[in-house]
């Protein structure tokens, strides 16, 4: 059975199961009403650590707290029950050693109810992909462009063409090995992702990748075109939300300074003559 078909809650070993099979159905959410929306239909919410960017403004993932990832974590756990729920370790949280990331990744488990912990990084994060996982964390991992380290990269460029393929090739076999129960991988060559999807054993989870990839992820608020000033290449926008809610806005302005609202049916008579309370 396709992991789409499951009416059961998801669970790490579900999803890895689904490589290979009907794409695996991934977006991110912050809220529970959206994750709500979102779990109707996909088999994966993830908390990102985009949530500083996109709900918090900040310029990059870079000062996204522990605290703010368990707190939208809870959020969103309120309005999952089918889809496998996941939580982003941000910057600065996992990268010290296995012994940090247990701790902390342990917490978000503990106080979220998520089912697994997504961290950024291949070969250099492999010991602590295992240690996690050897303690009862199931880990997504996420390779290629990888947005905690946009510093170290000079910018969010794709990554992975050419000979460098092979640096991500490695990193690909290095979490898989280290048992990651599915890979993310973000913006990196079409004919890359594809490879790597057929020679490694786990579901692999594009952004930015290739349409053989097992499944697909993206921003909820992108897809969705909660912004009006950005788009990009890799991102299909299926509504234009951003546009609608400034019309909305711009005419609930203009009505309010013309004293078109509220009207009649919103404003609360008096009581009946007699009636005083
Ligand atoms: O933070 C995030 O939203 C992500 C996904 C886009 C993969 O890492």
């Amino acid at each position: 059975m396709s992991v789409s078909a499951s009416t059961k809650a998801l669970t790490p070993p579900a999803i890895a199961k689904a490589k290979g099979g009907t794409p695996i159905v991934c977006l991110t959410a912050y809220t529970t009403p959206v994750a709500k929306l979102v779990d109707a239909h996909c088999d994966v919410v993830l908390v990102g650590d985009s949530v500083g960017m996109v709900l918090h403004g900040l310029p990059s993932t870079l000062g996204v707290t522990l605290d703010m990832m368990i707190l939208h974590g809870k959020a969103v756990r309120r309005g999952v029950s089918r889809a496998l729920l996941a939580v982003d370790m941000p910057f600065g949280s996992y990268e010290e050693g296995p012994d940090q990331a247990f701790r902390n990744a342990a917490r978000v488990m503990a106080e979220t109810g998520c089912a697994a912990v997504k961290l950024e990084g291949g070969v250099a994060m492999a010991e602590t992909i295992a240690f996690l996982v050897a303690r009862g964390i199931p880990v997504m991992a996420h390779i290629g462009l990888t947005p905690q380290s946009v510093n170290a990269f000079g910018g969010y460029g794709v990554q992975g063409r050419g000979a460098d393929g092979e640096r991500i090739l490695r990193d690909a076999r290095a979490v898989a090995q280290a048992g990651a129960f599915s890979v993310v991988l973000e913006k990196i060559p079409d004919n890359l992702a594809a490879r790597i999807t057929k020679e490694i054993s786990i579901p692999t989870i594009g952004i930015g990748a290739s349409a053989a990839c097992d499944g697909q992820i993206l921003v909820v608020d992108d897809m969705l075109g909660a912004f009006t000033d950005f788009q990009p290449k890799f991102v299909k926008r299926y509504a234009e939300l951003g546009a609608t809610a400034d019309r909305a806005i711009a005419a609930y302005a203009a009505e309010v300074r013309a004293r078109k609202f509220p009207a009649a049916e919103h404003v609360f008579g008096d009581l009946p003559k007699g009636n005083a309370a």
